[in-house]
């Protein structure tokens, strides 16, 4: 019997029915549909309708990625949601989720690494799954972004978007390739500033808004993020020409751009998917890889790099294979 790992079993999205285009923020917000596109490389996003939390849409991606590996909502052990956005301060969305799914077993926390949060999840669940401690897990990534924007701020509103993306998670001690090769995170708070939200839960004379220092959080992205994949290829005594699939955070086609090009992958080894989603933060990369291999894009055996940076400032990669 070899060592316990986790498989990607499973892979599931929502995204909100109502697109915003970029030239309807441009109607009442002083922008244009040229500076976002050359600027980020983003054409729309999806907003959170009224029936849109981050619980019913983690629980929609939860349910697909269920499906899609043929479980049932009682074969879950761990349940966790990274999101910067929960409904409440707790109950956590995770419990939520369970008893959305309808799950009467199991235990569920939610994670907040903001951009980060799903590769920060990701590693937790492959610790307990490789640990014993969980046979499975589901790891979503749902965020409601449009609740924490400031509407006077063009610098930031016409970033982001709401969604949600899961991947179903399940353990093998069989003999082969696939499955989480490994997870490396990194943070350091005194970039704290550069990437925030002013106020907390309770603060109700005052709601709280997303600031950011884009120019700032742009230079340590590409720069981390390029050591970050370093990192975890060479941990695992892999390079850059074994890479099938860059599966990357979606804040700004620049920056994912500029790590493919240090990895020499040419555009179609990239999923890119903030044209059309902009940045959903942590829902960001299971949304990609959800989309990808369900249009046949991404296939069993490919070897797939996932990588983020977020608020925090947080940072990390994953290696997989499918
Ligand atoms: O996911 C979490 C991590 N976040 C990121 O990775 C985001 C990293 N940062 C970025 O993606 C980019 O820095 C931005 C897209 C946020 C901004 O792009 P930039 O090329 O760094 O632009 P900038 O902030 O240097 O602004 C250039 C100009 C400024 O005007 P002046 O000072 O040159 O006159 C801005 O006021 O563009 C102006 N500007 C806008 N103009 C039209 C800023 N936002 C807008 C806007 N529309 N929406």
């Amino acid at each position: 019997m070899t060592a316990k790992r986790s498989l990607l079993s499973g892979f599931g999205g929502y995204l909100p029915e109502r697109i915003v285009t970029n030239d309807e923020l441009a109607t009442w917000l002083d922008t244009s549909d040229e500076w976002i596109r050359a600027r980020t490389g983003i054409a729309q996003r999806h907003m959170a309708g009224e029936g849109d939390t981050a619980v019913s849409m983690a629980a929609q991606a939860a349910r697909q990625a269920l499906d899609y590996a043929g479980a049932r909502p009682d074969d879950v052990d761990a349940v966790i949601v990274a999101t910067s956005t929960p409904d409440q301060a707790f109950p956590s969305t995770a419990v939520r989720v369970q008893a959305e799914l309808g799950m009467t077993g199991g235990f569920g926390f939610d994670l907040a690494a903001a951009c980060s949060g799903f590769i920060y999840a990701l590693s937790m669940a492959d610790s307990l799954i490789r640990s014993g401690q969980a046979r499975s897990a589901l790891v979503i990534g749902s965020e409601v972004y449009s609740r924490i924007l400031d509407k006077s701020d063009r610098g930031t509103y016409v970033l982001f978007g709401d969604g949600a993306g899961a991947v179903y998670l399940t353990s093998t001690d069989e003999a082969g390739e696939a499955g989480i090769l490994s997870t490396h995170l990194h943070s350091d708070g005194r970039y704290g500033d550069l990437l925030f939200v002013d106020g907390a839960t309770g603060q109700h004379d005052k709601p709280a808004h997303l600031r950011m220092n884009g120019r700032e959080v742009f230079r340590h992205a590409v720069g981390k993020l390029s050591s970050s994949v370093d990192e975890v290829l060479a941990a695992n005594g892999l390079t850059h020409a074994d890479v099938n699939w860059l599966v990357p955070h979606q804040a700004n086609l620049r920056i994912i751009d500029g790590v493919a090009r240090k990895l020499a992958l040419p555009p179609e080894r990239v999923v890119v998917t903030v044209d059309r989603h902009a940045n959903t933060s942590a829902a960001s990369i299971p949304l990609a890889l959800n989309e990808a291999v369900r249009d046949g894009r991404i296939n069993r055996g490919d070897l797939v790099l996932m990588e983020a940076l977020g608020g925090g400032l947080t940072w990390g990669s994953a290696l997989a294979r499918l």
